[in-house]
């Protein structure tokens, strides 16, 4: 058995969909801990894209187990609307492949509301957010406001607390923030129908996957954003609002922490960045702009360009740290052929100190210099590299840097967004 956890190491978008996709080979379950639909996974397999948002990345592959735990934030709606689209697309989602925990919290329309009308009161220090509600949900959550899809399916319990949180929630939309109420009637009957739709898929979901831990199946823990934007080792206040790190894997799934076998971070080879909040290495330049047209950096979920620069060892080191990987899966390295020098940043430089780990204090990190090492960089195409001994020699120096560096292995190398654009250099299950 293994209790496996893929993880964004930088500010998500590394290409985790991708890897999740491809582990899930050998894997039996999936499970997403943490997140909701602010997440965006492109997953290429033979000639067909799909994007997912919600759902676990191995709903591609037949016959595997995929799980939507209490960690996660679920907004019906968003989840049907994922589910209609991918059955469109000819993947079956059952309740036989899918099951959602009793105890996620649910997104109601008024966390939309106000996550969006909130983005607005903050003005210049909005923190540029999906607009998904993610971050109302789970203060509801932490209030001890929310509602759970448990309370979901129960009609009355649904509509008790359906009431008591419209009265509140208008009060502040229509008095604080100037916007306009909800209607209870209307929700209520539209959420009546989809808790009708949803009620199939729940399940308790600690249960079920305790029972296949037990069975010797291996499971595979697939984190949403990215090590910067956990709640608590991100770069607050401009990060998500749940704990993507591998901590959070336990506490959203339901499985005890020693359960978890190994952690494998996603880490592009250079840096990227959507909404708000510092980014060291960011090149707001014609670098930048070349690895966001080559990269295709544009946001999934929003449509967003995303910030791009170099690589920062830095970042992924306090990844290595706070997630305790076990392996790195190094992604779009292809994205990098054609430069003549790539650079990577080993450490910042704040006034006369010198920063080897990432500060907690946003006002220090803004007064902070990358240090640049220069690596020659390789002009053949890698996009057909089957076999690690095959690419260039500059982009196996590039990778020997980055592992000293980090203090981890890459034990995967992905070289195009196909599921079979992927160099494996160590099965990662058996570590
Ligand atoms: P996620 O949110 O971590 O799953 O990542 P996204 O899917 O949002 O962003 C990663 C993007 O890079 C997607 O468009 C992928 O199709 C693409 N991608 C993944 N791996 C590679 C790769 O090795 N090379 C290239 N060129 N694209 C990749
Ligand atoms: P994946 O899983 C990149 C960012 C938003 C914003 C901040 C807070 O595709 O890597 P939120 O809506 O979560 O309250 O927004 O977090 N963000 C992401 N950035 N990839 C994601 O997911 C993200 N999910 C949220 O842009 O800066
Ligand atoms: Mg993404």
């Amino acid at each position: 058995m293994s209790a496996f956890v893929v993880l964004g190491a930088q500010w998500g978008d590394e290409g985790k969909g991708k890897m999740t996709d491809y582990l899930a080979e050998e894997a039996e379950v999936i499970v997403r801990f943490q997140g909701g639909n602010n997440a965006g996974h492109t997953v290429e397999v033979g000639e067909k894209q799909y994007k997912l948002h919600l759902i676990p990345s191995g709903i591609l592959h037949d016959n595997k187990l995929n799980i939507i735990g209490n960690g996660v934030v679920v907004d019906p709606k968003a989840l049907f609307t994922e589910i209609d689209y991918l059955e469109a697309e000819g993947v079956k989602v059952t309740p036989s492949k899918l099951i959602i925990s009793d105890r996620a919290h649910v997104i109601m329309p008024y966390h939309k509301v106000l996550d969006k009308l909130k983005e607005k009161a903050r003005g210049k220090n909005d923190i540029g957010t999906t607009g998904k509600g993610i971050g109302p949900c789970y203060t509801d959550k932490f209030e001890r406001s929310g509602i759970r899809v448990c309370d979901l399916i129960d009609e009355e319990v649904f509509k008790e607390k359906l009431k008591e949180n419209i009265e509140f929630k208008n009060k502040y939309i229509v008095n604080v923030l100037g916007g306009e109420a909800l209607n209870y009637d209307e929700i209520l009957k539209e959420y009546l129908k989809l808790a009708e739709r949803l009620r199939p898929y729940v399940q308790d979901t600690s249960v079920r996957l305790y029972d296949e831990i037990k069975q010797d199946k291996n499971i595979l823990f697939e984190g949403a954003q990215g090590m910067l934007l956990d709640i608590d080792y991100g770069t607050y206040p401009y990060v998500t609002s749940s704990n993507t790190t591998a901590c959070g894997v336990a506490s959203g799934s339901g499985i005890g922490p020693t359960m978890i076998t190994n952690a494998v971070g996603i880490a592009k080879a250079y840096t990227t960045r959507v909404g708000k909040g510092p980014f060291p290495t960011e090149l707001d330049n014609e670098i930048g702009e070349w690895i966001r047209e080559k990269g295709h950096e544009y946001g999934v979920t929003t449509g967003r360009s995303r910030r791009c620069g170099w690589f920062d060892a830095v970042v992924v080191k306090y990844a290595a740290r706070t997630n305790g990987l076990t392996s790195i899966a190094f992604m779009l390295l292809d994205v990098l052929t054609g430069f003549e020098e790539i650079q990577v940043c080993t450490a910042y430089k704040c006034g006369d100190e010198i920063l080897e780990n990432f500060p907690a204090s946003l006002e220090q990190l803004a007064k902070c210099e990358p240090v640049y090492e220069t690596m020659p960089g390789w002009t053949e195409d890698i996009t057909k590299v089957e076999k690690y001994e095959d690419l260039p020699e500059n982009a196996k120096k590039y990778i020997t840097r980055i592992e000293e560096l980090i203090g981890v292995n890459v034990d995967l190398v992905s070289v195009g967004p196909n599921r079979a654009q992927t160099i494996i250099r160590k099965n990662v299950f058996d570590k």
